[in-house]
């Protein structure tokens, strides 16, 4: 079970008037600053977490290896830059992602792209762009991508999506290796031998790796071995020799205190261990090691802050919190029934006093944040923090109601930036004046 600290960002702390504060910020005058819904990076938990990874590869594994942020977990020009400075890798899934991840300053080498339908425009820029691989979803974009790099005589580096039919204990909308998946070359059934045959006798695609994702918030790195090791009987099978291999992402992270909190060491050691046994065992040379982490990386990182509004009872006896966002910057709790922590940033240590229900401000009844929750006395005006906000939820959201994106800090010692700037209703693609 997680600890409730190990829900906030690393650096949160009080300061003298007990309020909350990040990186030694006082969260409600950022707020009050920068006006709500406000999303706050923190940079020590985003560099502390990204050590951890690349220290537990390099003492796990002795190739070569990298970690590859999953940018759809939340990406910006400016977010992207502080990743590209710690090193990191990126797995992309559109033009857009790969547009920000070169201005942001990564290398093309440093880039693959993932996605089970992707355009001819984002292929191209892949192709053009000499990128470190495309990762090939189906068999119709296998041929399609043959025509585009023979169209340009570019020898194109390919990895090849497997899905491996590994069940992992997760929401179902979050398993992605299973029989039903709409991603990747399965193995029964024959797509995945036939994708490794036609890529082996590609003229204009080379075949250099093999890739699974299996899902995500997962805590035992079984299903990752069982799935590595099912690439490596493909990779026998057809006497293909893997440059780079990928268990993908997934790792999972606490969102309450009644949520599982897994080191990632047993996902490294295991993911490490297993390529290690079947490599050694064949005689191959070990192949480079990517991650493709993105929860794990940003998760914890970020809080989300909102101003507190109207408070009542529903008709039922409940009490309803309301704040100024809700499913429009996190769809989470709408989408999959997500649970969430919350504390007010003026009063983190005062006495729980009332059960409430938080909810956002969009026209829509399942616009719930946290089913119930225990709160001190609030006030219109005070500001909810929820932690562990960094993942999938920025990234994820819309503008119903024709609301308006939230600005986004990064915050370090001393330090505020602004990484996503507040979007405005006549900077938006709806204020067309013909
Ligand atoms: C191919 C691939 N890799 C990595 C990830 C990152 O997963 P997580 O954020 O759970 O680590 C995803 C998420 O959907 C994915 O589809």
């Amino acid at each position: 079970m997680a600890r409730p600290s190990s829900l906030f960002p690393m650096s949160t702390g009080r300061d003298e008037n007990g309020r909350l504060t990040i990186a030694g910020h006082s969260v409600a005058n950022l707020a009050e600053q920068h006006g709500t819904p406000l999303y706050l990076y923190d940079a020590t938990t985003l560099h502390e977490h990204a050590s951890r990874l690349k220290n537990l590869l390099e003492q796990n594994y002795p190739g070569l290896s990298e970690v590859s942020y999953a940018a759809k977990a939340y990406f910006s020009l400016g977010f992207a830059r502080k990743l590209a400075a710690l090193g990191l890798g990126v797995d992309a899934v559109s033009l857009g992602e790969m547009r920000v991840a070169q201005k942001a300053g990564f290398r093309p080498g440093k880039i693959h792209l993932h996605g089970n339908n992707k355009s001819e425009s984002e292929l191209v820029e892949a192709i053009e762009q000499a990128i470190q691989a495309i990762v090939v979803d189906n068999l119709d974009e296998l041929e399609l991508l043959e025509e585009l790099a023979g169209e340009r005589q570019r020898r194109t580096p390919i990895w090849l999506r497997i899905t491996p039919a590994v069940d992992v204990q997760t929401h179902p909308s979050w398993q992605t290796g299973g029989p039903h998946s709409k991603f990747g070359l399965a193995v029964q059934g024959g797509d995945a031998a036939e994708a490794i045959e036609r890529a082996q006798s590609s003229r204009w695609l080379h075949l250099t790796g093999l890739h699974v994702h299996l899902g995500s918030q997962i805590f035992t790195a079984e299903p990752y071995r069982q799935a590595l090791r099912s690439l490596a009987d493909l990779a026998e099978k057809h006497r293909l020799t893997l440059k780079e291999i990928s268990p993908g992402g997934g790792w999972g992270v606490p969102y309450t205190v009644d949520d599982a909190d897994a080191d990632p060491q047993a996902w490294i050691e295991g993911v490490s261990g297993v390529v290690r046994e079947e490599f050694e065992r064949r005689g191959w040379r070990l192949p480079r090691l990517v991650i493709e982490p993105g929860r794990w990386l940003a998760a914890r990182a970020g809080v989300a802050v909102y101003t507190i509004g109207a408070c009542k009872k529903a008709p039922d006896g409940s009490s309803l919190v309301a704040v100024d966002g809700g499913m429009a910057d996190n769809p989470r709790p709408a989408l999959y029934q997500a649970r969430y922590t919350c504390v007010v940033a003026e009063k983190p240590g005062m006495a729980m006093s009332q059960r409430a229900r938080i909810v956002g401000k969009a026209c829509e009844a399942g616009d719930e944040l946290i089913a119930d929750t225990w709160l001190p006395d609030v006030e219109r005006g005070e500001h909810l923090v929820i932690p562990m906000a960094g993942a999938y939820q920025l990234s994820m959201a819309s503008n119903y109601n024709l609301s308006t994106r939230p600005e986004v800090l990064w915050v370090e010692k001393d330090r505020v930036e602004v990484l996503q700037r507040r979007e405005h209703p006549e900077e938006s693609g709806w204020w067309v004046e013909s």
